[in-house]
């Protein structure tokens, strides 16, 4: 049972997708850092719905409150805690699906679990949820850019059957990966996922897509064997935003078709330390950083809900027609994006200070 992750710096993220609000309590934090609502607000906008066409129409603006832990400006160390209340939500558009479970959503499994549910908007298995952890995640994203020069950019990489080119290690800012809505930077390819996210929309339907993470800057030396391998908790840190399917570090599942010699990370000397000439470890053997940048791809699978007529079972197992109301992402990477790049920042910056409190002096 766990709403919490991480060892040092910890979050527990709170609410329902139709209560009074969400949040987080980020515990663990170190004091002394600079922080305001506004060092967060930029992330959650890149979130938040309503921001463009093809995101769902749900108009919320998702202001960042700062409850605690911040006194004249700078961390006390204490617990952070985090709200946004929730305000266009609109239970009636869920009236119809009470007694159907949504196929693919986590209507059957919530209440198989609890006996009982949220009675709308997904509960704790809506993307809501991910407002703490984007929040909390700004938090981490500025400590480990002010204490070690850390630099997370997380880019649509693929959208329907639409795939990018490789952009990794090519230096990619946020400004880039935001001028346009998909948030693909391969300007070519980022028009044509567009087309087919609204025609899949204008379909009823709903698009999966990929996530590519690059962090740069990560030092030599963090991640914690064995069971807490950075890749290992990058890959449960992904998999628990809510739509994935898939993880992949570096050369990921490509690298199984490779040979030893063509996969092999040579060594040699750059700027002065040890680095490697290629980088299909993504970053880390062994489970610790290797000074690389640290690139991963997550999958997501097309939204749920959709208007689309589908047959289906009712909560007896009578046959329904379910035609899902209610406003809906048709694809959900674009705003995945920042989602992505939250999780990366509270894996990173836990594992910094577990280095940290591992080392002399
Ligand atoms: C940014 C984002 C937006 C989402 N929007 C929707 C949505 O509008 N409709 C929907 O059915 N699912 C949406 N989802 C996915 C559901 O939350 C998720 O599929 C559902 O809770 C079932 O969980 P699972 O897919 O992890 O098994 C979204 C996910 C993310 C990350």
């Amino acid at each position: 049972m766990s709403s919490t992750i991480g060892a040092i710096l910890r979050v527990t993220t709170f609410g329902e997708s139709h209560c009074a609000g969400v949040g987080a309590v980020l515990d663990g934090c170190p004091p002394g850092l600079a922080l305001s609502e506004a060092d967060i607000q930029p992330q959650l906008d890149r979130r938040r719905p309503g921001q463009s066409i093809i995101t769902t129409p749900r108009d919320e603006k998702d202001e960042i409150q700062i409850l605690s832990g911040v006194e004249s400006g700078v961390t006390l160390g204490t617990p952070i805690g985090l709200f946004v209340k929730n305000r266009e939500y609109r239970p009636g558009d869920y009236k119809e699906m009470r007694n159907i479970p949504r196929p693919s959503h986590a209507d059957f499994t919530y209440q198989a679990k609890y006996g009982v549910r949220a009675s709308s908007g997904g509960g704790r298995s809506s993307a809501r949820e991910t407002i703490g952890r984007v929040a909390a995640g700004a938090v981490a994203e500025k400590w480990l850019r002010e204490t070690f020069g850390v630099e997370i950019v997380a880019w649509v990489s693929a959208a329907g059957k639409v795939d990018a080119a490789d952009l990794a290690g090519k230096g990619l800012t946020r400004a880039q990966v935001d001028r346009n809505d998909v948030r693909c930077p391969d300007e070519g390819c980022a028009g044509k996922m567009m087309a087919q996210i609204i025609a899949a929309r204008d379909e009823g339907d709903s698009l999966g897509g990929v996530v590519t993470c690059e962090c740069r800057g990560v030092p030599a030396g963090w991640g914690e064997p064995v069971f807490d391998k950075t890749e290992a908790l990058l890959a449960q840190a992904m998999l628990s935003i809510p739509a994935t399917k898939g993880f992949e570090i570096g050369s990921g599942f490509a690298g199984s078709r490779m040979k030893g010699s063509e996969h092999n990370d040579a060594f040699e000397l750059k700027d002065g330390r040890l680095g490697t000439v290629t980088n299909n470890s993504g970053g880390i053997q062994g489970g610790i950083t290797n000074g690389e940048s640290i690139v991963m791809r997550v999958a997501f699978k097309p939204p749920a809900t959709i208007g689309k007529a589908q047959q289906t079972a009712d909560f007896n197992g009578d046959s329904v027609v379910l035609e899902a109301k209610g406003r809906h992402d048709p694809c959900v990477v674009p705003r995945a994006v920042p989602i992505v790049e939250s999780m990366c920042a509270l894996v990173l910056a836990d594992l910094a200070l577990r280095q940290r409190s591992r080392m002399n002096g």
